[in-house]
């Protein structure tokens, strides 16, 4: 059985304010279209096609990575004439799956099982029982319970409004039908809109059952359509995501106070995860892994028995095992702490490795650098990488010592066991175990009194 998506995304999404299409707008660091294109992926054998409109050339472009066909529907003149423009995509033998780019939460699980009930004389039709279905077209059924046809909201008379089963939009068929049902549909409504819905009625004069399933969970066929509710479903997505997490093993301090804007390539087990932390993009997280409160950590690598102290930001970057990191640390892409290193507060590390053992304890800039193990970086040092044109490198060898407020104008080498004394600012290569310093002498004034109010 072949497939063929169309995902309808041409409505303009005026009651989001913005200059964004809506479907751009994000859910867990995704944009909405992105989640339903992911979704219908994992179906087997599946073509996806998207009807835009409505800056279509600005979704086109922030998705050019989506494998899908793009179908411009230059009017938005209803559902029904969205997927006509689709309509030389669909051969005879497919069958058409039709979803709504900005419903993010629909299940690949719940789309089988709609996909099941697809033959060559019935129709797959998703429902929705709400306590308030305003808005949504009504599903109407006969004396038998069998669906007859779906009244929108606005076409619906007063005994129609009461039905609390609405259409989700969402449907499959066979290719053939639906062309030719296409065909025959036309714009005589409050709306003068071509209705996707209006195939419902053809399908059942041509002796097709209309076979029903609904969703686990309504959340699942929400669509967005303003900002509370995209934040409403952000909320859902989250929980269900703390609530995965959980199931794997992690602890969370607060299931409601965390944000997975991502995907976890490894997670080992014992993590604990205090409040307000966010995870962005691929990260790989392994055993006995403490996360402070407040922390950002995007696209790293975290290894064994590591802590993290809160307010961290970890971005792009390797922490090694039983290392220390934070509070109020940053590492910026390309850090990458080997064995046992400790980072403390105040200390940026961009594009630098540091060997087992290190420490960079306080107040610290470490720039495209390469520090050796067992070094110590006193407090407020700083490398100079760079001259406001190019990045130059800073070594540090094994064993060094590196006195507070120290300026290491690069490019340099520190040797093996080097001690630098506090305060200095080296322009030159400091030498092995031996001490370098530059300082101006301390001297004391003796005749020198403190100025008096005239
Ligand atoms: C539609 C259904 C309604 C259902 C509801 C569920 C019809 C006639 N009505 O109503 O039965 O209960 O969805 O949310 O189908 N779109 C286009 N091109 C268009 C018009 C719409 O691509 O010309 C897209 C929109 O971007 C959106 C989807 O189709 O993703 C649904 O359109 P919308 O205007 O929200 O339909 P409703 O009136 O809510
Ligand atoms: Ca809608």
């Amino acid at each position: 059985m072949s497939i063929k998506t169309i995902i309808l995304a041409a409505g303009q999404g005026s009651r989001m304010r913005s200059k964004l299409p809506k479907v751009l707008h994000h859910i867990a660091g995704k944009s909405l279209l992105e989640h339903v294109c992911h979704t219908s992926l994992q179906l087997k054998d599946n073509t996806i096609f998207v009807v835009y409109g409505h800056g279509g050339e600005q979704v086109k472009g922030q998705l050019p990575m989506l494998k899908v066909g793009w179908i411009k529907q230059a009017e938005q003149l209803g559902t029904g004439h969205a997927v006509q423009q689709a309509e030389s995509e669909i051969n005879d033998e497919d069958t058409v799956l039709i979803l709504y780019g900005d419903v993010p939460l629909l299940k690949q699980k719940t789309i089988e099982n709609l996909l099941t009930n697809v033959s060559e004389t019935s129709l797959a039709l998703l429902t929705v029982t709400l306590e308030d279905p305003t808005g949504y077209g009504r599903i109407v059924r006969n004396e038998n319970q069998h669906v007859i046809k779906i009244v929108e909201q606005k076409d619906a008379n007063f005994e129609e409004q009461k039905i609390c089963e609405g259409n989700t939009g969402i449907l499959a068929t066979q290719g053939k039908n639906l062309k030719n049902w296409l065909s025959r549909l036309g714009n005589n409504n409050t709306q003068n809109e071509y209705y996707l819905t209006d195939v419902i009625e053809m399908a059942v004069a041509d002796g097709m059952e209309i076979k029903t399933s609904q969703p686990d969970s309504a959340d699942e066929v929400l669509g967005i359509n303003n900002r509370q509710q995209l934040s409403y479903l952000e909320r859902v997505y989250q929980l269900e995501a703390a609530n995965n997490l959980m199931v794997e093993g992690v602890t969370l301090r607060d299931p409601n106070r965390l944000d997975i804007r991502g995907t976890f390539t490894k997670l080992g087990e014992d993590i604990e995860v205090d409040v307000n932390v966010i995870f962005e993009g691929d990260n790989s997280i392994s055993s006995n892994v403490i996360i402070g409160a407040n922390t950002l950590i995007r696209n790293s690598v975290i290894e064994e028995n590591v802590e993290i102290l809160p307010n961290s930001i970890i971005d792009n970057a390797v922490v090694g095992k039983g290392s220390r990191v934070g509070p109020f640390a940053r590492l910026r892409p390309q850090a990458e702490l080997a064995e046992d290193v400790h980072i403390g507060n105040f200390v940026e590390i961009k594009k630098s490795s540091i060997a087992m053992g290190s420490k960079v304890n306080h107040l610290s800039y470490i720039g495209d650098s390469i520090i050796g193990a067992g070094v110590n970086i006193g407090a407020g040092t700083i490398t100079c990488n760079y001259d406001g044109i190019n990045k130059f490198q800073t070594v540090i060898e094994d064993g060094a010592f590196i006195g507070s407020n120290t300026q290491l104008v690069a490019p340099i080498t520190v040797g093996k066991n080097a001690t630098i004394g506090a305060g200095s600012t080296l322009t030159k290569n400091a030498e092995e175990n031996k001490l370098t310093l530059t300082r101006a002498k301390q001297t004391t004034i003796q005749s020198w009194q403190r100025p008096t109010k005239n």
